[in-house]
């Protein structure tokens, strides 16, 4: 890759100003590690950055595939860059990520985009500057469809968005085969990073001063699995946990099939780790799970949450909620009613079933009219709503430890961040605490957040 790299540093040193890039990322956490790889490999090529497109030499779309409206989203904003193409000939416009794997994406770019340049994939990244090379040198397009293929793409130094919360990707792709779910096309089979180079990333984050590593996934549950049952994610988290340094231990995702006591109990051990797990149900209906080929119950999934909260009444679950599955019925939609309520998530994240050729459930004929979902998702974030409602005044009273993120809604002097149990605290106090450890009593409860003073 060096060599290209190089290359294109050359040519734009030549350059009167030097050149800027514009990353757009679309989608998961994943995609944003990827975009801030991306700009690694960038600036290494000489370019710096904007915000604004219509600035841009070069600019990179970096796009999700998991649902439609993220698609047309892409679609909508490189019909946007166009006219700026028009004016700008020698602009460079690249799409990446997910959606270019995807064949009949990437037809549609070349039939009805013809003004990008680059379109490249999942694990092209080494490749990338060799693409912009030759685009510079006179070549008209370059559509790299090799496929998800098997790399790690190890050793490139990410330009982080943050300064204090980092996110670190310990294993890449999916074997799972959700019926809904375009992921394991896209991001190929499970690779994971050996043990060794994520705690070294993560010691050198937290002498960084980085205050929360957010381990990624697709199923952190299954790390380990290819690297011959060495070690498991349990055991990871240990590891990282055994750092020495102020910081916080988040990750995600969780496959309940996989999810068993050693994580929980090596949750709760972790003086690291907060008492909270993301743990994506999709339905509380046993019949739909079957169809979407999870691989557990609502009995066996709710037992993880029974256990966590045997351990310490203080744990807290958030989800993902699929909603309007082809043909699901009213019944079985009560019954992601019944489990959200035994479950009392902290937060959930509702989406309703977009469908994706290529995956089994595309083939499946639904009956189910879009605003029949709609009305759906409506009363799933009631019930959520009233339960929050009810849930967050327990914290009233309490002292919470907050990782303080931003300014808050309200302005100057106001100020929000994450709890260990991943509840959002919105305080008053100056914004030097950005990006550390705050006490915080809580003294007021609102449906998505708690209200509190500084201690
Ligand atoms: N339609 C809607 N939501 C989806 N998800 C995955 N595939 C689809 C789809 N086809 C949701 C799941 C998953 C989250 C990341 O995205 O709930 O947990
Ligand atoms: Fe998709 Fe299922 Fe894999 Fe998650 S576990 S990425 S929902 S296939």
């Amino acid at each position: 890759m060096s060599s290209y790299i190089e290359k294109v540093r050359s040519v734009n040193e030549k350059r009167e100003a030097p050149p800027l890039a514009h990353v757009h990322n679309y989608g998961c956490q994943l995609n944003v590690t990827d975009g801030e790889k991306l700009k690694g490999i960038l600036l290494q090529m000489g370019y710096g950055f904007t915000e604004l497109p219509e600035e841009a030499d070069l600019v990179i779309f970096n796009t999700c595939a998991v649902r439609e409206n993220a698609e047309e989203r892409v679609f909508g904003n490189l019909g946007f860059l166009k006219q700026y193409k028009e004016k700008k000939r020698d602009m460079i416009i690249c799409v990446s990520g997910c959606m270019t794997e995807q064949s009949v994406i990437v037809e549609k770019i070349k039939s009805s985009y013809k003004y990008v340049d680059i379109v490249f994939g999942t694990n092209a990244f080494d490749r990338f500057p060799q693409f912009v090379f030759e685009i510079m040198n006179g070549r008209k397009h370059f559509y790299d469809e090799q496929g998800p293929g098997n790399d790690l793409s190890e050793g490139i130094d990410q330009i982080r968005s943050s300064t204090f919360k980092a996110s670190v990707p310990i294993m890449y792709g999916c074997n799972n085969f959700c019926t809904y779910c375009i992921v394991p096309y896209v991001r190929g089979r499970e690779r994971s990073r050996s043990p060794e180079v994520i705690v070294d990333e993560v010691r050198k984050l937290v002498n960084d001063g980085y205050k929360e590593i957010m381990l990624l996934g697709q199923n952190v549950n299954s790390y380990g699995n290819d690297l011959n049952g060495d070690i498991s994610f349990p055991e990871l988290l240990r590891m990282i946990n055994a750092i020495d340094g102020e910081f916080i231990v988040r990750f995600m995702s969780s496959h309940p099939k996989d999810a068993g006591k050693d994580l929980i109990d090596s949750i709760t051990e972790c003086e690291k780790v907060g008492n909270f797990l993301h743990l994506p149900v999709q339905s509380g209906s046993n019949s739909v799970l079957e169809r979407m080929n999870r691989r557990y119950t609502a009995e066996k999934y709710l037992e993880i949450i029974e256990y966590a909260r045997s351990k310490s009444d203080d744990f807290t679950f958030s989800t993902d909620i699929l909603i309007g599955f082809p043909n699901e019925t009213n019944e079985e939609f009560e019954d992601t009613l019944k489990i959200v309520e035994k479950a009392r998530y902290s937060n959930i994240y509702s989406f309703i079933y977009s469908k994706r050729t290529g995956t089994k459930a595309a083939l499946i004929e639904d009956a189910v009219p879009y605003s029949e979902k709609q009305e759906r998702m409506q009363r799933l974030l009631e019930l959520q709503r009233q339960i929050t409602t009810e849930d967050y005044k327990k914290y009233i009273g309490k002292t919470l430890t907050v990782l303080c993120e931003s300014e808050g809604k309200g302005g100057e002097g106001t100020l929000t961040g994450k709890s260990r149990e991943f509840i959002i605290v919105n305080f008053c106090g100056d914004k030097s605490l950005i990006g550390s450890f705050v006490k915080v009593k809580i003294t007021g409860a609102r449906n998505w957040a708690v209200d509190g003073e500084l201690v």
